[in-house]
């Protein structure tokens, strides 16, 4: 064979060209199909990236939804009924027996009144309170603080032991006592007012006959009182015309008011 015409197969004797010529072409197409799956393994990584970034996005955007949980402020408190409540729409009060769930009012914000330092109630309530009792005073009638801020365990041993020792039912008991956490005198707002001239009537019906409340029902509003219980109430709560609230300023109104 002319030099010109040399190659390198020229080496390999005849017998073997055709084997060796395999091995090339072999070692060729492994390396081509190891080219091709590293290939494609890197094409399914950066797919298999390209979904999870998606499906993580599409997860930050929708968050799981959070369990509706009853308010903390009881007086606004709600059941926790989700399926039922939605989002624009006030929720229902929290109640037992008809009384309406408060929480107790902190100990830093009442004030003893002067007339009786045992009677406790909100700064402000407070203030409008002896304001109504020094003119009421001033035109002949003479208003007495019965029971003001009443604690939780004020209110247990009010409703749980009284409830044993006159042998009552539950719900008859709740006609006439709020179960502890269920007072509107756990809030400071809340005041049972006498007439000093007729102790007999104190927190009985007989109450309305006496000079002190036929006062209180022309002139409780100026003061921002107003009673909780008046005959028939939506509470179903027995008729009292002793027991008067508070709702003079936001904290008040919200109080007893909120969501309802
Ligand atoms: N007597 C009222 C309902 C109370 O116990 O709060
Ligand atoms: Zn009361």
């Amino acid at each position: 064979m002319a030099p010109n015409s040399f190659s390198p197969i020229d080496d390999i004797p005849e017998a073997q060209r055709d084997t060796e010529l395999q091995g090339k072409q072999s070692v060729r197409f492994r390396g081509l199909f190891r080219w091709t799956i590293w290939f494609l393994v890197g094409l399914l990584s950066a797919v298999a990236g390209l979904i999870f970034s998606w499906w993580t996005y599409q997860g930050a955007e929708s968050p799981a939804p959070i369990a509706l949980q009853p308010l903390v402020n009881p007086s606004s408190a709600t059941v926790s009924q989700a399926s039922d409540v939605s989002a624009n729409e006030p929720s229902p009060a929290r109640s037992i027996l008809g009384h309406r769930a408060y929480e107790e009012a902190p100990e830093s914000e009442l004030v003893a009144l002067s007339y009786d330092a045992s009677v406790k109630l909100r700064a402000a309530a407070a203030e409008r309170f002896e304001s109504m009792m020094t003119d009421a005073n001033s035109q002949g009638i003479y208003l007495t603080p019965l029971s003001g801020f009443r604690s939780l365990e004020d209110q247990n041993y009010l409703f749980f032991q009284v409830k044993e020792d006159r042998v009552q039912e539950t719900a008859t008991r709740a006609e006439v006592s709020a179960p502890p956490g269920y007072s509107e005198h756990h809030t400071g707002y809340a005041i049972d007012i006498g007439d000093a001239n007729f102790p007999d009537t104190n927190l009985q019906i007989s109450f309305e006959q006496t000079p002190a409340f036929q006062w209180l029902e022309q002139n409780a509003a100026r003061y921002s009182f107003e009673l909780s219980f008046p005959e028939g109430n939506d509470q179903n709560i027995q008729y009292e015309p002793w027991h008067w609230r508070f709702v003079g300023d936001s904290d008040s109104l919200e109080t007893f008011y909120q969501n309802r």
